[in-house]
């Protein structure tokens, strides 16, 4: 059995925490850590983000510890993985600090604000036998494991045209709103739109080059983005985020794909299931065996920490890739110069 602390108990803890459940034959929450007294002991009422309300759902704390002090778990042997489900700005801090204490960390995205931080962290992995993944759940996520298959496969021919979305009103919800402050949580740039752009590097790999065009706000930094990442010649991949609508516009998540014999469509705000629209007419439904990618990003996690294996699906050089290019849009975008690649 996996003995598993969490460290953030907002809402992605809380999110973490259920997808634990689904894994309880092989990890156990045994501790719950956040600096707010309600959170640690699984008071999630606000406790809500941009995937909906589920903070009144009922759970058993019987087993978990609360705890105050996130390095109390780093220095209990009894403690065999931490989960890091705090703020950006706390990343690199306790991902460090828990690797060197020996601990497995999974690490929620993005990596870390700066790619100093990054770095650090790497460096902290490269010491250690000990498994570290960047928790980049959309790469785990049904609709887009099925498009990476397809795109593998060629099963609709080759890939001809991508637009990817992420769509939100400015978010309000994080505690103290860390989140609209970009030096903390790196803006939308890197809160939002990294899902996709590290999504676009695991399935097509590094572009040749970048364009971007979108919204530079003085206050929130890179608040929209829409970039077109050059690989082929006609061939448009384009990858679109904002969060600067108003309060009531819904979260979405969406993908367009046009392959040779067949286009792909989804909009998890639209709440229909991914459409695949057959070139020869007619439509097909698949369905997905694991309800999100928490769960799967996690039983991955698992899987590597079982077989005491580096992560391959989602490596820390990979989610560092991700925070480059997305900082290099946001750059672009504030200084109105072409993207750097690095
Ligand atoms: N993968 C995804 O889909 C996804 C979605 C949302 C957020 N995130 C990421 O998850 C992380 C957390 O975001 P959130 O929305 O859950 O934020 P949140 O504000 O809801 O929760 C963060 C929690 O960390 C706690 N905390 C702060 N400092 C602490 C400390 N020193 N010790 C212990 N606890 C501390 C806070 O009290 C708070 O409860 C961020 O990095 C964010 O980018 C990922």
């Amino acid at each position: 059995m996996i003995r598993v602390g969490i460290i953030g108990a907002g809402f992605m803890g809380r999110m973490h925490f259920d997808a634990y459940q689904k894994h309880s034959a092989r990890a156990q929450v045994v501790t719950l850590c956040d600096k707010e007294a309600a959170r640690r002991i699984g008071d999630w009422r606000d406790a809500i983000g941009n995937l909906g309300d589920y903070g009144s759902i009922r759970r058993d704390f019987s087993s978990v510890k609360p705890s105050a002090d996130y390095h109390e778990l780093l220095n209990n042997p009894a403690i065999d993985l931490i989960d890091i489900c705090a703020p950006t700005f706390l990343h690199r801090e306790i991902a460090v600090a828990a690797l060197a204490a020996g601990k497995h960390v999974l690490c929620e995205k993005p990596m870390a604000a700066t790619l100093v931080e990054c770095d650090a962290m790497i460096a902290a992995a490269e010491k250690t036998d000990r498994t570290f993944m960047i928790a980049q759940c959309t790469r785990f996520w049904p609709e887009y494991v099925f498009l990476k298959q397809l795109v593998e496969t060629e099963k609709y021919g080759r890939l001809e045209s991508l637009h990817l979305r992420r769509q939100a009103a400015r978010p309000g919800y994080t505690l103290n709103n860390w989140i609209n402050n970009p030096e903390l949580s790196g803006g939308m740039i890197l809160d939002l739109h990294i899902h996709d752009v590290d999504y676009a590097l695991f399935l097509l790999g590094k572009p040749k080059a970048i364009e971007v065009s979108g919204v530079y706000n003085p206050q929130f930094g890179a608040d929209r983005v829409y970039a077109f990442w050059h690989y082929d010649k006609n061939r448009p991949i384009v990858l679109e985020g904002f969060w600067d609508m108003p309060p009531d516009y819904p979260f979405n998540a969406g993908i367009s794909a046009k392959f040779e014999h067949a286009a792909v469509h989804w909009d998890m705000a639209s709440q229909k299931p991914l459409t695949v629209y057959l070139a020869g007419g007619g439509t097909e439904t698949p369905e997905f065996p694991v309800a999100d990618g928490y769960i799967a990003e996690i039983g991955y996690f698992l899987d590597c920490v079982e077989q005491n294996k580096k992560p391959t699906h989602s490596t820390p050089q990979e989610s560092r890739m991700a925070v480059a290019l997305a900082l290099a849009e946001g750059e672009s975008l504030r200084t109105g110069k072409p993207v750097d690649l690095v």
